[in-house]
This record gives structure tokens, sequence and C-alpha cells, in this order.
């Protein structure tokens, strides 16, 4: 049996290398006030149809859908801001002081078409700040996303932002675009022709070069935003400028989900190959309405941990030390081993014990592979304990064990 295809195991320095990665996460996120947040794996199908748009590719095609034998479909959660948002509304969180600072570290699922980097089940970084529309909370969301891009060194880093406007401006915009596109209809490619009614704005995103031509004329929204859009999509990139943030700004950035509005940005790698995108996110001030809830502004981004880890300089991480490793004489003195190292333990030392019966000889082999501090034989005489730095040797009183291992032999 094998993995399933686009999905694989973590193991070895790939776990250790995560679990650098989470304290990272941690520290630049709850460092400016973020706090932890899991939701479920999965969902209502709804929430997704509804919150992330049924025009996109993931609604379209990408997610694992399921009946839950009780007639309800659900879906493995394709991404996070929706249920997290569901989650805000559900827990009355509007309630506390705003904006709410989430963040967290989960499984995605994407039934795409696995190649380097893109994954079938991958992990997220995420962090989502709920409640207040002040340009100033677009400008923190996407410099502790560069923080943290540097904290975990990944290289080669860009970032492009832009602005969306307000959905009203955006459908404006969306008719000017269709009518363009019309106008050009037989130069473009035939997946970009039958979605112009669907989703226009993916004409920028293509790769194919009739299409390409045509998108370098075609009107922008940026230069269609409305007076308010526009002054704050300017304090976003004054307030970067002054965090010192580089940043280009990119009029045709589009996004693969239907719930933004205003800011939008992503960060790019050039350490990447095809799926250069790092992280991404921007502002969602219609999304808690859209799946219920009160109208509340939000912004967030999420990045992906994979492509982070495949980004970044890969870092040794050394896995804990061990402190004691315990080892038993001949098998009458296994229960008393075994007890010391829960012992230890409780003490707040890092310990092992034999567990699969070798000889003596081949225990302190095993010892040395694990690179025990210290090695305690536990035989008809006592406790012989072993320093392994020193070489020094002692039969020592089992209730002084702890003692030595704090203190020294
Ligand atoms: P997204 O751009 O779809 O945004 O995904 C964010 C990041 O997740 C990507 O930049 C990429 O690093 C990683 N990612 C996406 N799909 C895959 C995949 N199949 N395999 C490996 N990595 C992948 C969102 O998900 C939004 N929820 C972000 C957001 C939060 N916007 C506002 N708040």
């Amino acid at each position: 049996m094998q993995a399933p295809r686009g999905t694989y195991d973590v193991l070895g320095d790939q776990a250790l290398a995560r679990t650098a990665l989470e304290h990272q996460a941690r520290n630049v996120l709850e460092g400016a006030g973020y706090q932890r947040i899991e939701t479920p794996t999965f969902e209502a199908t709804e929430l997704f149809a509804r919150g992330v748009g049924a025009a996109t590719d993931i609604v379209q095609k990408e997610m694992y859908s399921f009946d839950d034998g009780g007639g309800r479909s659900m879906t493995l959660r394709p991404e996070g801001t929706a249920p997290v948002c569901r989650a805000y509304v559900e827990h009355g969180m509007h309630k506390r002081p705003q904006p709410v600072k989430l963040w967290y570290l989960s499984t995605f699922f994407r039934h795409e078409a696995p190649q380097a980097g893109r994954y079938r089940q991958f992990w997220q970084i995420g962090a989502e700040a709920i409640g207040s529309d002040d340009p100033a909370v677009d400008a923190e969301s996407i410099l502790l996303l560069a923080d943290l891009l540097e904290a975990v060194g990944v290289r080669g880093v860009r970032l492009r932002i832009g602005s969306l406007g307000t959905p009203a401006t955006r459908a404006e915009y969306r008719e000017e675009l269709q009518a363009y596109l019309r106008a050009h209809e037989e130069e473009l490619s035939d997946e970009v022709r039958g979605r112009i009614d669907l989703n226009p704005l993916r004409a920028f995103d293509s790769g194919h070069a009739g299409t390409r031509a045509v998108m370098e004329a075609a009107p922008r929204l940026l230069d269609r935003l409305a007076g308010d859009d526009a002054e704050h999509f300017a304090e976003v990139r004054g307030m970067l400028d002054e965090a010192g943030v580089p940043f280009e700004v990119d009029t045709t950035l589009v996004r693969g989900l239907d719930y933004y509005s205003r800011t939008v940005f992503e960060f790019t790698s050039d350490a990447l190959g095809a799926q250069s995108g790092v992280g991404g996110g921007g502002r969602y001030d219609g999304l808690i309405e859209q799946i219920g809830g009160a109208p509340t502004p939000g912004m967030g981004w999420a990045a992906g941990v994979e492509r982070m880890l495949l980004a970044a300089p890969p870092t040794p991480v050394a896995a804990m030390p061990l402190d004691l490793y315990v080892a038993y004489a001949d098998p009458t003195r296994r229960a008393a081993a075994f007890q010391l190292a829960a012992d230890a333990r409780k003490w707040g030392h890092s310990a092992q014990v034999e567990l699969a019966g070798r000889s003596l000889k081949g225990q302190l082999k095993a010892a040395g592979r694990a690179g025990a501090r210290y090695v305690a034989i536990c035989g008809d005489e006592g406790i012989a304990l072993k320093d392994m730095e020193s070489g020094e040797q002692q039969v020592v009183e089992s209730s002084s064990v702890m003692h030595h291992i704090g203190h020294g032999i």
C-alpha cells in the first residue's frame, strides 16, 4: 500500500523542520496578538460554495466532497478563511474587542494535478484579522507574513499587491471587461472565451499567447477604484513603505478565491518553480455576510508550509537531547529500569528505556546511538550511572539518580 497520489508522509528531518516552522509562526503571530484557532477538517459544502465562490476552480473542480451518510454534503476544507469566519459568527466573536486576530496551522485538501510544491493534502499557516477595515490591519497583516518568510529564511521573496475595490466597483468593471473581451473574442483561448460570463478576471491569469496580447491593453480595475477605495489602497501602500516592506503594485493580480475586496497580495519566491506562490491573501469585507453573518470586514493570508520549506535553505534542526538511557543487566531488573525512566521523565528529564530485550552490550550501543548524556544500568549491586561525556562511572542509590543527572556524578 502507498500514500495516495498527491499526499506524503512527514518523517525525520522534515518533521523537525516543521516543528521549527511552527515555533517561528507562533513567535511572529502571537507576538502581534494573534491567537491560535483550529476548525474541523470538514465543513458543510455550502460554506465553501458560498464563501469561496461557486465559479472558482476550487469549488468547481477541486473539492473533496462526500455525503456524510445522513444526506448532507460535506467537504474536506480546501482553505481556512471561510471556516474561521464561520467560527467567528458561530461563537459571537463580534462581542470581543475588534479586530479579532486568529492564526492556524492546518491541513487543507484540493484535488489538483500533483507537481513539485502542489499537493492534494497540504499544510498552511494562516492569519485572519476580523472586524476592522482600518488600512493598518492590511499593512500589518502583510508585514507579518513578510516577517515570517524572513524568519523562516525563504529565499528570493517578492511581494505584489493590488486592490479590487468594492463589489459595486467590480461589477461595473466586470461589465466593461466583458465587453472588451467580447470585442476580442476570436483572439482568446477557448477556456477564457468560455468563461467571459462566469469569471472574466481570470483572463489576466492565462498563459495563452493570444489572450496575453489582448490583456496587455485591457482596462484595469485599479484605474476604476472609487475615491475611498483608492484612498484605502494608498494608505496601505504608505504604511508598507513606512515599514520598509518592498512591494510591486500589480494591476492584474488575480486570486483564486472570490471573497476578496479591496487589498489583495501575493508573495512569490524565485527559489520555487512553476508553483512560485508561497503565500497570499487579502481583504474579504463581504465574506461574513455571504455566509449568513452581519456585515463584518476581514483581512488575512495563508502561506504554504511545503513551499516555505522548499524555498528556505535547510537549517539543521536538532532533535530533543536525551538526558538518560536506562539499561538493565538482566531481565529481572527490567521493571526497576522501566520505573526509573518513568521517574526521570516526571522530574523533567528526557529518558528512554530498553524496549526490545537487547543484551546489555546491545543496550549500551543503543544508548550511544541515541546520544544519551547519562546511562543508568540497573543491576544486582544497585544502579551504575555512567556520564557518557567524561566516561566516569559510579554506583549510586536509586534515590540519588535524579540529583546526579541534574548536577553531575
Ligand atoms: P491560496 O492562495 O489559495 O489562499 O493559498 C495560500 C497558499 O497555500 C498558497 O500561496 C500556496 O503556498 C499554498 N497552497 C495552495 N494550494 C496548494 C497546494 N495544492 N499544494 C501546496 N500548497 C498549496 C487561501 O487559501 C486563502 N484562504 C488565503 C487567505 C486567508 N486569504 C485571506 N485570508
